[in-house]
């Protein structure tokens, strides 16, 4: 293991993997409007369609995640997309992942073939699902992804409680798409005792030009909920993505203050893209092939170096798309 660190002491410990760069939903912050037409035709049941045929294997997943595993010594691995539920080969590279012995192998998803698939995720070393849910009444919902079909999503968000594992849900906030559905999001959270995390709109994607128009900021959000009930705020965790307010209740509810308050001070990420391309921050484009070098340690090295110089200081927004690099 070798420690690499930045001039403000950041270093890599939590790997972030695209296994693919489709997805079966057209959420609005990810898919152009002009793009929408193509994303509706696609049939949600026959997903094989979608699978990118491009892909790194899951034996060339699996050397590139051990590879720098041995090098960083990473504490926590997430599997992303595009959506990665729509990989093929997704129970034998979590049971291959699994091998390699990192303690913490996580996925973030949009829960669309949760339900019937949960079961052989966590049997197969999964231990915690990151799950987009934008909306919970059903027009909202099509408004921001495209789709009708909510009830599998709930399904299968309830089936991976049911099982244990340890579930978050992520609400990206859209000014006069879905901000009414702040409170009934935060009521079905309490319900099922699931932790719901609020996301400000990043500037990235298509929408890097004009994301104003649907910015939704920290301050908004709380708002919205001190309207509805009472909280307080606990003090922040530096390591963590989101900031935490507690209601009378005791239950506590998340805001990840991606543009108005950003963790980059304590960024502990790398990124791998689905063809096997490293990236240092979601800011800057920058991909950095690693796949042909895994064999030679000073080669690969002096790529997650650079990948780490590319680490900006604060978010500053990316034409690169989440499709592709997973948030
Ligand atoms: P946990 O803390 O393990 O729950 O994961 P997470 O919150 O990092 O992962 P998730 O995939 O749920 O991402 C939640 C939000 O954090 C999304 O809006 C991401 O785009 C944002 N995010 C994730 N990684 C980074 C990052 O490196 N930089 C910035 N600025 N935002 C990020
Ligand atoms: N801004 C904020 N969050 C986003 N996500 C995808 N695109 C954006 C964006 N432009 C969210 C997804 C997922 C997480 C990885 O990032 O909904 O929950």
């Amino acid at each position: 293991m070798i420690e690499i660190t930045d001039i403000y002491g950041r270093a890599f410990k939590t790997l972030r993997v695209s296994l693919t760069n489709t997805c079966n939903l057209g959420c609005v912050y990810c898919v152009d409007e002009s793009d929408q037409n193509r994303f509706q035709k696609q049939d949600i049941l026959s997903s094989n369609e979608l699978i990118t045929q491009k892909a790194l294997s899951v034996d060339e997943f699996i050397e590139v995640i051990r590879s720098l595993h041995e090098i960083l010594g990473l504490e926590t691995l997430r599997l992303t997309g595009g959506e990665p539920t729509l990989y093929r080969d997704l129970v034998p590279l979590l049971k291959g992942i699994r091998g390699i012995g990192i303690s913490a192998i996580k996925m973030t998803t949009n829960g669309y073939l949760l339900s019937h698939k949960i079961e052989q995720y966590a049997e197969a070393g999964l231990t915690s699902l990151n799950i987009s849910l934008d909306a919970i009444e059903p027009e909202p919902f099509f408004q921001m992804s495209r789709r009708r079909n909510i009830q599998k999503i709930l399904e299968g968000i309830i089936r991976a409680v049911e099982l244990g594992l340890e579930v978050k849900i992520n609400c990206v906030v859209m000014k006069g798409l879905n901000e009414n559905q702040i409170i009934p999001l935060l009521n079905f959270a309490q319900r099922y005792n699931i932790r719901i995390r609020f996301l400000e709109l990043m500037q990235m994607g298509h929408l890097y030009g004009n994301f104003e128009e649907y910015f939704f900021s920290e301050q908004d959000i709380l708002d919205v909920i001190a309207a509805h009930t009472s909280f307080v705020t606990l003090p922040r965790d530096p390591s963590a993505t989101a900031k935490y307010w507690e209601l009378a209740n005791g239950y506590q509810f998340g805001i990840i203050s991606n543009e108005s308050d950003p963790f980059c001070n304590d960024c502990n990420r790398l990124r791998v893209d689905s063809y096997g391309n490293i990236y240092g921050c979601l800011s800057d484009n920058t991909s950095i092939p690693v796949h042909e070098h895994l064999n030679e340690p000073d080669i690969m090295e002096e790529k997650l170096r650079q990948a780490l110089s590319k680490k900006k200081k604060k978010f500053s927004g990316s034409t690169l798309s989440m499709l592709a690099i997973g948030g």
